[in-house]
């Protein structure tokens, strides 16, 4: 099993698999964020259930958190076995002539993704954490109603935390444009390169855009 780690195969196909796992997740979160901008109510409900199930607490946020970490900590460690490559075939990999842009700098653009995290989870994951695990309140309440909505809209207030959420957005988008053809790539469905390009692309810009439309619309739609 170590082994598979260690070949350059199986690395480039555990980073892919935790890349499909981490593209589900996304669409999961925005189908969820995108509720509160249709109805408080179905977002506070939807909230409740997600942040108090036990198999949502307790298995499904657990692996989620890990292949967060794995994708980060294997994209590292890819980027340096091509530096090491590069270093020694430089002729077969000249920049531009052979790869695009986006694919020579998924890196950065994972870098930025990997700050927002910070951001986000400091925003967050970690309150929510707080509440639950070290003041262990479920209720999810505060002064008799729910409090997720309340507290989503609260964090989109300033317009700082909203520009750097959509700065954020766009890497994520970048990152999506090469990451989502490339995953497949690595698993053998090279054969479907066209269809999945224009998926892909679908995919890298409608998701973000989604996440960018719900931040502006809580920083408007707040009343003060
Ligand atoms: C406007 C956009 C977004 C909003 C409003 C938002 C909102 C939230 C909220 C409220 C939570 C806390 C959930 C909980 O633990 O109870 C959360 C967690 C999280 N978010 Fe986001 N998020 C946004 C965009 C993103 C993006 C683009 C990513 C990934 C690149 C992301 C990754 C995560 C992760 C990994 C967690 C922790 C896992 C979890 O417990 O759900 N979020 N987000």
């Amino acid at each position: 099993m170590s082994g598979f780690f260690k070949s350059s195969v199986g690395r480039k196909v555990s980073m892919a698999l935790s890349a499909f796992f981490l593209m589900i997740f996304l669409l999961q979160h925005l189908t969820i964020n995108t509720m509160s901008v249709i109805s408080a109510d179905l977002f506070n409900e939807v909230s409740h259930f997600m942040g108090t199930n036990p198999l949502v607490q307790f298995v499904l946020q657990p692996i989620l958190i890990f292949g967060v970490v794995f994708h980060f900590v294997m994209g590292f460690i890819l980027e340096l076995q091509n530096k090491r490559a590069r270093k020694v075939s430089y002729a077969k990999n000249n920049g531009a002539a052979n790869s695009s842009w986006m694919s020579r700098n998924m890196i950065w653009s994972g870098v930025a993704i990997l700050a927002f995290i910070v951001l986000h989870f400091i925003d967050f994951w970690f309150p929510e954490i707080n509440t639950k695990f070290i003041q262990g309140d479920w209720s999810g309440l505060h002064d008799g109603k729910f409090r997720y909505f309340h507290e989503l809209q609260l964090k989109f207030v300033n317009p700082a935390r909203v520009a750097a959420y959509c700065v954020a957005f766009v890497f994520l988008g970048l990152h999506l444009a090469h990451g989502f053809t490339s995953a497949f790539q690595s698993v053998g469905a090279a054969s479907l390169r066209k269809k999945l390009n224009k998926v892909g692309l679908a995919y890298a810009i409608l998701v973000p855009l989604g996440f960018i439309i719900v931040a502006l619309f809580h920083h408007l739609s707040y009343n003060h």
